[in-house]
């Protein structure tokens, strides 16, 4: 074994990553008592939820009728039938609790003149299960909803004595030979020391892996360090091919304006200054699904109609709105338009681009955040002492394509569903259980093999190869040769992990080491979402296939599982679960409502 000394630290719960869903959980776990640690490799309120602007969905009804019937319906319809019903009602019916808990813990929401929360149109979210005008469901604290979330969630967390190792990087987890999870091992950026998390419980909240992609709306530590640590373990990654392409990234910087936007009354026109949503969803216009605006704006690109010198994009407009509106519900993309577009919003349109923004796919779970080898003998079987939640995580709510806003409510629901099992299944007197040696010397084998990587392939070089293939071939329109070149390129791309060339050897703040490592873990995430496209023939939510433009109900309704081994991926499927948790007769959805249709806007 690489010779490395170690300090182990002893917990009920260790949470890896301080977004929303990690300190969601970690919140839950400390509240409860139990001992937790969260280990995240940035400081926790510089997590990727703090870019999150426009709002987090909950049927209120604040500013109109809405019920968590057609909230389902909405998630249904916006999963394009690949979402697990059972998951997506848990979701539902308890986002409103868990809104009203961040706004007790302190999230300072905006308010109606009632002094309500406010709650804005987003896409997708609409009244009277899609008959109805559009519903204002998404809570928002003006443009900065994830910011003041995610602060409200740290300062809670401390309250309650949760403890917190930051800029620790996880590098694997440590599993028993039965594969038990019993912890995690990590490298402590600032000073090179290596800590080894012994636990009862570890619960991955790592975020997404955009940072796979050459332009992501994603911070670039978006690097999908769960889904690689459970690849390494042999389990499977699932519905890896559902990449969500947000329709308004700033054109050439990648920077997200809030779909939040168009809630608020913006609209997209194209080079003749058409609002070309009209045509394509006359019912919904701008605030119809993501996936679908998105394929919009690409169509129009295409059809010779984008704006700018190149024709290669399009206008967002919001220069017809109040002054005063865009400065109370809009201040942050007012500010980044101005810096990254240098554009004065009150005047001009904002150029736009559909840009990689969420990954719908990830670590399989069960709604209590519990990880699942379907791989195994016994599909229905959890993986002990192993959890996912938030974007790591895939439970599977979003299906084929997220609603907008459905994701933080995604991380503080699971966050906190995750915490409530914890509690329940975790004995807190019992000891922890030894470590596996093998598994141990396997992570430190792996850091050190990587540290002192001499091949002929810089991480930077490799890792832009590999965004420019995903960026190229996994895009908003897929066909069969744009992927079967794709597979090619990136089982090439994948093989070349082997040959990494790293220059600096030291332990301290090694920007180079730890670029190599998130690399580690981009690839399978990336190898898995090309694969897992190339296979799928049809058409569903965020996966636009040409040669296969209709969604297959009787073939297709299944989730994709991918085993990733080095630059090998081994494909299997497991049935969508259709039944939701609460019988018709017992109060719960009608069945026919959620039935699978044709889905228009
Ligand atoms: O457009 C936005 O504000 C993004 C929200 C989301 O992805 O849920």
């Amino acid at each position: 074994m690489a010779a490395y000394e170690y300090e182990t630290h002893e917990y009920d719960v260790v949470v890896v990553g301080a977004g929303g869903a990690g300190l969601r959980a970690t919140l839950g776990m400390a509240e409860q008592g139990l001992r937790t640690a969260c280990v995240t490799k940035v400081f926790p309120t510089r997590s990727h939820t703090v870019a999150a602007q426009g709002g987090i969905a909950a049927s209120l009804s604040n500013m109109g009728p809405d019920h968590w019937q057609w909230h389902m319906y909405d998630t249904v319809k916006g999963s394009d039938w690949l979402g697990d019903m059972d998951a997506m009602e848990y979701l539902v019916r308890e986002a409103p609790k868990a809104v009203y808990e961040l706004e007790h813990y302190g999230v300072p929401f905006s308010r109606t003149e009632a002094g309500n929360i406010y709650q804005r149109p987003f896409g997708g979210h609409t009244t009277e299960f899609g008959e109805g005008p559009p519903v204002q469901r998404t809570c928002a604290a003006a443009d900065r909803t994830g910011h003041a979330i995610l602060h409200t969630l740290y300062g809670q967390s401390l309250k309650h004595n949760a403890e917190f190792y930051i800029e620790y990087f996880a590098i694997d987890l440590i599993m028993s030979e039965d594969g038990v999870c019993q912890g995690v091992l990590c490298w402590k950026l600032d000073d090179g020391t290596m800590h080894v998390f012994n636990a009862k419980t570890v619960v991955l909240a790592t975020g997404g892996y955009g940072r796979a992609f050459f332009s992501a709306t994603s911070a670039h530590t978006c690097t999908g360090d769960g889904g690689g640590m459970v690849a390494r373990q042999g389990l499977p990654l699932q519905d890896m091919e559902f990449v969500q392409f947000h329709p308004t990234g700033i054109y050439g910087a990648g920077c997200l304006i809030t779909e939040g936007a168009r809630g608020e009354g913006g609209y997209l026109t194209n080079s003749e200054g058409e609002r070309f949503m009209e045509r394509y969803a006359p019912t919904y216009k701008d605030l119809a699904s993501r996936d679908v605006v998105s394929r919009c704006m690409t169509m129009e690109i295409r059809a010779g109609r984008g704006v700018g010198a190149q024709g290669d994009h399009i206008h967002l407009h919001l220069n017809h709105l109040p002054p005063e509106t865009l400065a109370e519900r809009l201040p942050g993309i007012s500010e980044s338009a101005r810096i990254f577009a240098g554009v004065d919003l009150t005047k001009e349109p904002i150029p736009v681009l559909p840009t990689v923004h969420y990954n719908m796919g990830g670590i399989p779970t069960n709604y209590w955040g519990e990880v699942l080898n379907p791989t195994a003998k016994n599909p229905e079987a959890i993986v002990p002492g192993l959890m996912a939640v938030g974007e790591a995580g895939c439970a599977s709510v979003h299906g084929a394509n997220r609603l907008g806003s459905n994701s933080l409510i995604d991380l503080v629901v699971f966050g906190r569903a995750a915490a409530l099992k914890a509690g329940d299944v975790i004995d807190a007197k019992a000891p922890n259980m030894t470590l596996n040696t093998a598994s141990l010397e396997a992570g430190f084998d792996r850091f050190d093999g990587l540290r002192h990587a001499a091949g002929g392939t810089p991480t930077a070089e490799l890792r832009l190869e590999m965004q420019k293939t995903m960026q190229s071939d996994a895009a908003v329109f897929r066909t069969d040769k744009t992927l079967a070149e794709g597979v090619e390129k990136m089982t090439k791309v994948a093989a070349k992990i082997d040959d990494l060339h790293v220059t600096d050897r030291s332990l301290i703040w090694n920007s180079d080491l730890m670029e190599t490592l998130e690399l580690t873990n981009l690839m399978p995430n990336a190898l898995a979402t090309i694969v897992g496209a190339e296979a799928r023939k049809e058409s569903r939510g965020a996966h636009a296939h040409e040669d296969y433009p209709d969604r297959d109900d009787k073939k297709w309704r299944v989730h994709s599982l991918a085993v990733v081994d080095g630059n090998k991926v081994t494909k299997s499927y497991r049935p969508v679960i259709v039944k939701p948790l609460t019988k018709e007769t017992d109060g719960g959805i009608d069945l026919k409502k959620i039935a699978p249709k044709k889905r228009v806007y």
